[in-house]
């Protein structure tokens, strides 16, 4: 059975979107695409239907990466259809908590620093939306460390 990944950001144009593709880079490398099914959204709908921040894709493409996806809400049924829903923040968890239909959804939340190496300097990925170009760079950083331990942390069996 495939793991299905969410991975939810406050406008689904950064740091969520970005965790999206580092994830998908590494299953690629892995050749294990069929191990998880992996998505991204927003607490906010604000910038539905658009594609990612421009300084995230640059940022993106910087490292190797091409960023594309379209902006979407959490709904309701995404706690129903995916096993793993990452936060990026506190503020991403709460909202989370918040919109979870049942005790069993919120199970399914887990915060992205769960999956930091020990020794990470943040317990969160700080929104870079507001800030220069060094925040989208800490982004792709501490998503590459992320992404990697979830990796192995699924293809261990858990979920
Ligand atoms: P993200 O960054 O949550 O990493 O996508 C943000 C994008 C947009 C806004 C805030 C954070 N906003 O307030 O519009």
């Amino acid at each position: 059975m495939m793991t299905k990944v969410l991975f939810v950001c406050l406008g689904n144009i950064c740091r969520s979107p970005m965790a999206e593709c580092v994830f998908n880079t590494i299953l690629e490398r892995n050749n294990a695409e069929t191990l998880c099914k992996v998505d991204s959204a927003g607490i906010l709908a604000y910038h539905q239907g658009e594609q990612p921040d421009r300084r995230m894709r640059e940022m993106a493409k910087s490292r190797g990466y091409t960023l594309i996806h379209e902006s979407r809400p959490v709904k309701t049924q995404d706690f129903f259809d995916f096993d793993i829903i990452i936060g990026m923040d506190e503020s991403n968890i709460e909202d989370l908590k918040d919109r979870a239909p049942s005790v069993e959804a919120m199970d399914k939340i887990h915060r992205i620093s769960e999956f930091f190496s020990p020794g990470t300097p943040y317990d969160h990925i700080p929104d870079p939306y507001y800030g220069g170009t060094e925040g989208f760079n800490t982004t792709v950083n501490l998503l590459e460390d992320a992404c990697e331990n979830l990796y192995e942390w699924i293809a261990k069996g858990n979920k």
